[in-house]
């Protein structure tokens, strides 16, 4: 099984622009199943319960989030009624929807984990504890975690945590691709798979971003105008042991 990851998405041109693209990613990777972490893919940040259905409508099989996943508050009768629309398992349970969906493919299944860092990070529930619990109780085989977390050190620390009990540990919210995606003990890793949106920005934003940094005095999040580009990986998971086969970064221009 291969299955296409799509960095966090960010705003609605760069969704209309990624729907525009994805038939054609789609093909020439030979993916069977397309993941998307879409928490900053309405404009503003956070996720609507549009900019959900924009990718359903492109092709998403089940969509992660991070912390922005209840920005909005819209979206929390969403989180409860499409199941496939993942918030980080970690929040806890007393927070809308869950964080662990199973795609069945009736030959095999793909279940997919959404958890987000404690490092540098809004209050949540301990990560490593939390995968633990779930992968205990969990009989899946094929498995891909998005962790969403800000420290390299804790991306690394999980996919360590993790090697051989997961198909895939995929890092995601710092929105610029890294390079050391490798497969070790059957278990694909990469500690970022960047973002999708404009090339020209500020991890997505606008150049406004710049005064925060400047004057530390909070600014309105617009994402970015122009170029934009895709940044994914393709995971290829042999299904009947749950080993990852291979992991290949995508960067591309759409
Ligand atoms: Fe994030
Ligand atoms: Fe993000």
């Amino acid at each position: 099984m291969k299955v296409l990851f799509i960095g966090d998405v960010v705003g609605q041109k760069a969704a209309a622009k990624l729907g525009k693209a994805l038939p054609g990613i789609k093909l020439s990777e030979g993916t069977e199943l397309v993941i998307i972490n879409g928490e900053n893919s309405s404009d503003g940040n956070g996720i609507t319960p549009h900019s959900a259905k924009m990718l359903f409508d492109m092709g998403a099989d089940v969509i992660t989030t991070g912390n922005h996943a209840f920005k909005r508050k819209e979206m929390d009768a969403a989180f409860e009624e499409r199941r496939n629309v993942l918030r980080p398992a970690n929040f806890g349970d007393d927070c809308p929807g869950a964080g662990v969906f199973t795609v069945d493919f009736g030959y095999c299944a793909l279940t997919v984990i959404n958890l987000m860092g404690a490092t540098y990070m809004p209050p949540c529930d301990n990560p490593f504890k939390c995968a633990d619990a779930l992968l205990r109780k969990s009989g899946a085989k094929n498995i891909i975690v998005d962790f969403h977390a800000e420290a390299t050190a804790e991306k690394k620390a999980m996919g360590r945590f993790l090697r051989g009990r997961v198909s895939a540990v995929l890092g995601t919210h710092t929105h610029v691709q890294t390079a050391d995606e490798r497969i070790v003990g059957g278990t694909a890793y990469i500690t970022d798979v960047g973002m999708t949106g404009a090339s020209d920005s500020i991890i997505g934003a606008e150049k406004n971003m710049v005064e925060k940094f400047i004057r530390y005095y909070p600014q309105k999040y617009f994402p970015a105008e122009g170029e934009c580009e895709v940044n994914a990986v393709t995971v290829e998971i042999d299904v009947s042991s749950g080993r990852a086969v291979s992991i290949k970064r995508i960067a591309q221009n759409i």
